[in-house]
C-alpha cells in the first residue's frame, strides 16, 4: 500500500528544487499533486514530467495573493476530488546586511514566506476541517532557528513560520488536521547555487556530516509528515541539517 494513495496534495513552489522533489516523492507514493508556482511554464513542465494531467497539474499562483490560493486549492478539490496535504514551500531570498537591506526587500521576503504560509495554512485548514483529516507541512529553515548574517528578513520570516505552525497546530488538532514544519539546512538547489563560494565554504565547515543535503532528503521528511506515518505528530519542527547547529 502506497503512503499517499487516494490523496491530493498541493505544493507551492513545486516547479523546481525542494518543492519538485516533494511532488515527485508524493506521486511515487500514489498521490495526485497540484503544483502552484509563480512560474507557470516551469510548473507546467514539472507536471508533465510527473506524468501529466491525470496525476499532476500546474496552476499559476503567487502565494501572497489570497485569490490565487482559492484557485490553487479549488484545482485540488474540484479537479482531483479532495485536499489532503498542503506543503507551503515557495520561497525567495533577498540577502543583505541590516545596513544595506531595503525596506522593499524586507517586506517582500516576509510577505512571500510568512503571509504566503499563513494564507496556505488557514485556507487549507478551512477545507480540511470539514473532512476531519489533513496534513500541512510548512518549510521553515535553519536560518529561522539560529538567525543568519545577511538574512534579517529571511530569518525573521522563517522563525515566524514556526510560531504560525504551532498556533495552527493547536487550533486544528481536534479537527484532525496536523500542522508540522521542516527546517532544512544547506540543501543543494538553485537557491543555494547562487551563493558566493566563500559563503558556501563557511556553511560547509559548520556541518558535522561534512556534506550539503540533497532535495530528496527533504522530500522524504515531507512525505513522512504528510502521511499517516506521523499520525501522532503535530506542531513539531524537524531539523534536516546533517547535524548543523543541533
Ligand atoms: N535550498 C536550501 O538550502 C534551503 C534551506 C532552507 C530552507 N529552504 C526553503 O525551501 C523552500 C524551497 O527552496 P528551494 O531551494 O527549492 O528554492 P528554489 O529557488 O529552487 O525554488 C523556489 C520555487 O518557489 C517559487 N516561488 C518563489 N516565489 C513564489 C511566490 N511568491 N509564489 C509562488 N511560487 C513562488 C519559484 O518560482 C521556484 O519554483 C523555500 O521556502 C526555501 O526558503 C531552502
Amino acid at each position: 500500500m502506497s503512503l499517499l494513495e487516494n490523496r491530493t496534495a498541493v505544493i507551492t513552489g513545486g516547479a523546481q528544487g525542494i518543492g519538485f522533489a516533494i511532488a515527485q516523492s508524493f506521486v511515487e507514493q500514489g498521490a495526485k499533486v497540484v503544483i502552484g508556482d509563480l512560474d507557470l511554464d516551469a510548473a507546467t513542465a514539472a507536471a508533465e514530467k510527473l506524468g501529466g494531467r491525470d496525476v499532476a497539474r500546474a496552476v499559476k499562483a503567487n502565494v501572497v495573493e489570497s485569490a490565487d490560493w482559492d484557485t490553487l486549492l479549488a484545482e485540488a478539490v474540484d479537479g482531483f476530488g479532495s485536499l489532503d496535504v498542503v506543503v507551503n514551500n515557495a520561497g525567495i531570498t533577498r540577502d543583505a546586511t541590516m545596513r544595506t537591506m531595503t525596506e522593499e526587500d524586507f517586506d517582500l521576503v516576509i510577505s512571500v514566506h510568512l503571509k504566503g504560509t499563513w494564507h496556505g495554512t488557514r485556507k487549507a485548514s478551512a477545507i480540511m476541517r470539514e473532512a476531519k483529516r489533513g496534513a500541512i507541512v510548512n518549510i521553515s529553515s535553519l536560518s529561522g532557528k539560529v538567525g543568519m548574517v545577511g538574512q534579517a528578513n529571511y530569518s525573521a520570516a522563517k522563525a515566524g513560520i514556526v510560531g504560525l505552525t504551532k498556533a495552527a497546530a493547536k487550533e486544528m488538532a481536534h479537527h484532525g488536521v496536523r500542522v508540522n514544519a521542516i527546517q532544512p539546512g544547506l540543501i543543494r538547489s538553485a537557491m543555494t547555487e547562487a551563493m558566493p563560494q566563500k559563503a558556501w565554504d563557511q556553511k560547509m565547515s559548520e556541518i558535522p556530516m561534512g556534506r550539503p543535503g540533497e532535495v530528496d532528503e527533504i522530500a522524504s521528511v515531507a512525505l513522512f509528515l504528510a502521511s499517516d506515518m506521523s499520525s501522532y505528530m503535530t506542531g513539531t519542527v524537524l531539523e534536516v541539517t546533517g547535524g548543523r547547529f543541533m
